[in-house]
């Protein structure tokens, strides 16, 4: 597979270094394991703008085919990141978000708990995923292996 990847981690937290990235690495080996090259990583505070910028960058300059968030999908006032996406998405894909949340729901109650959101910006395919490594990698586990298709459809490719 020739696709590229990019992974930002949102997190005030992580951001200023008071809480160490495990999620970020933890989406960033099952995006390899996938057959993905990922070419960027970021960490971002949960700031509009940044999360906005981030997002643009990764597809209209570093040109990812999937850029992938993790965290700042829940209820608390600064989780905003599926906003901020769906502000730059071309086209929402609701389907994915709902993919994570059917598998996700067999495993914990919560997953009701994430608004992530997942679509498309120009060729590239952005999903988001919750912050905590356990339920990033559950909701991933869940439409990764479907990525690859969809990249071949957006790029034009029939079935
Ligand atoms: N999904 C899965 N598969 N597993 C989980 O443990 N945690 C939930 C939910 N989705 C969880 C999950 C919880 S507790 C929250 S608060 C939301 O994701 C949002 O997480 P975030 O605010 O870190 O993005």
């Amino acid at each position: 597979m020739d696709y590229t990847a990019a992974v930002i981690t949102v997190s005030d937290k992580c951001s200023t270094g008071e809480r160490v990235d495990t999620s970020g690495p933890a989406v960033c080996d099952m995006v390899k394991t996938a057959g993905y090259n990922v070419i960027y990583t970021g960490i971002v505070p949960d700031e509009h703008d940044l999360i906005a910028s981030e997002l643009m960058k990764c597809v209209d300059e570093i040109k990812a085919d999937l850029i992938i968030t993790t965290g700042g999908t829940g209820f608390s006032p600064r989780d905003i990141t599926p906003d901020v996406t769906r502000e730059i998405l071309d086209r929402e894909v609701p389907a994915i978000s709902q993919a994570m949340l059917f598998y996700s729901l067999k495993i914990t109650d919560r997953a009701m708990l994430s608004r992530a959101t997942a679509g498309i910006r120009g060729k590239s395919i952005i999903i988001n995923l919750p912050g905590s490594k356990k339920a990033a990698t559950e909701n991933l586990s869940a439409v990764i292996g479907t990525m690859e298709h969809a990249l071949q459809m957006l790029a034009g490719g029939g079935h």
